[in-house]
């Protein structure tokens, strides 16, 4: 822009030395008298005889001379003015060069820029896995693959974004999340990525005839069965190889205490320790014998489960995953029998589990759950058909709609 503006600006200055040329006739006016007289003189002394003495002839020589010394100047000033453009051509070159040389810079800093964002992201995911709030976390600690299906409902945004803060203070932490959609979503893509977490984005959609509605109570059908089973294939194809980690199901409306994620990997096969405010108890616990083995569990509901445990007690090192490359999660199992029937499949014994949290005496997560979001009718309504139905900007921001933003 700069450099633009100084070219018109020189371009005006050498358009404004054409108008210089009048000035030198008018100047040269007063000495007209004196040429013409000189002209009559010089005519007097060279030339002779009859013709030459009459007057209008002696006017049409001056008048000639007068004008061709009116030339001779304007060719010495046209010189001049040829000059003067040369030289400021020349300064209007070297001055786009520097123009040139300045973008070049700018450039250059732009990407500096670039580069240092870079670099500052980096240092602070390295200073986060060294200087962690969890403290005495190895950087080279085992991963945890946090399985975490989620599904859309009025507080998905809210609950995702909550645990991505508590998920972003967790060293060596590869965040595996499964949403139940036909597609992944921009809202959950973008909470991932502003966590700074490592993380996979899958989705998977859930069979329709077994999709809980809105207005369903939340035991009906199990949840997230697709999704967890998404996961597990995703880790035994690509961990296939590995011989260190553990996966924990996290769900996204849980409460966990950064001291967990320390517990979860000391897991060596599978691990085990109470959660807080789940099966009707304040705290769901194994109870442990005199040799510090899990004997039995203090679960009041279906208590003829081999294992009545959450989905939040339990962790399991990858490779148990990849040994039994058949287990999943299933529909064909009596309600409340999700966790059990995994473990079972994994041919655990009760016995086999490593009791943590301080010999289970330590509570670092709780089942809390969202409550359903009390909605009016009219938004009951909009929500059943929310694919269809009209969201103003404001509402599509608070529940991380994002399929009609290119409209
Ligand atoms: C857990 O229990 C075992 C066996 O009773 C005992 O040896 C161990 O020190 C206990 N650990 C903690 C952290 O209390």
């Amino acid at each position: 822009m700069n450099c633009l503006a100084m070219e018109t600006n020189l371009k005006s200055l050498s358009e404004g030395g054409g108008g210089c040329e009048e000035t030198p006739i008018e100047f040269q006016l007063p000495h007209f008298g004196a040429i013409f007289g000189l002209c009559d003189w010089c005519l007097a002394r060279t030339m002779s005889g009859s013709l030459l003495e009459r007057w209008w002839l002696r006017a049409v020589v001056a008048i000639g001379l007068f004008f061709l010394c009116q030339m001779a100047l304007m060719m010495s000033k046209v010189q001049n003015l040829d000059d003067e453009k040369i030289t400021l051509q020349a300064e209007v070159a070297s001055l786009s060069r520097r123009c040139d040389e300045l973008r070049m810079e700018i450039l250059t800093k732009e990407r500096d820029v670039v580069r240092m964002q870079a670099r500052a992201e980096q240092l602070e995911l390295s200073v986060r896995d060294k200087l962690s709030l969890s403290s005495n976390v190895r950087r080279n600690a085992p991963v945890i693959y946090f399985v975490t299906p989620t599904a859309f409902r009025p507080a998905q945004k809210a609950d995702l974004t909550r645990l991505s803060y508590t998920l972003s203070h967790v060293p060596n932490l590869h965040w595996i999340v499964v949403e139940d959609s036909e597609e992944i979503s921009n809202s959950v893509e973008e909470i991932l990525r502003r966590a700074k977490v490592k993380y996979t984005h899958l989705n998977t959609l859930t069979n329709p005839q077994m999709k809980m509605k809105f207005s369903d109570p939340n035991w009906y059908l199990p949840r997230g069965v697709e999704q967890r089973n998404a996961a597990l294939e995703w880790i035994r194809r690509q961990l296939s190889g590995a011989s260190s980690g553990v996966v924990y199901f996290g769900d996204d409306d849980n409460t966990y205490d950064l001291r967990l994620f320390e517990e979860i990997r000391n897991v060596k096969t599978a691990g085990i320790w109470p959660v807080g405010i789940v099966g009707g108890l304040f705290v769901e616990t194994p109870s442990l014998d005199s040799e510090g083995k899990v004997q039995k569990f203090n679960a009041i509901w279906k208590t003829e489960r081999p294992f009545p445990i959450d989905m939040a007690a339990f962790a399991l090192h990858i490779s148990l995953i990849l040994k039994n490359p058949k287990t999943a999660f299933t529909y064909n199992v009596a309600r409340g029998y999700q966790e059990s029937h995994f473990l079972s499949s994994l041919n655990l014994l009760p016995s086999d589990l490593q009791p943590l949290a301080q010999n289970c005496t330590k509570v670092y997560v709780w089942h809390t759950r969202t409550e359903k979001s009390v909605l009016s009718k009219s938004n009951q309504q909009r929500l059943a058909e929310y694919k269809n139905a009209q969201f103003t900007k404001l509402e599509t921001d608070a529940l991380g709609l994002d399929f009609d933003e290119e409209s």
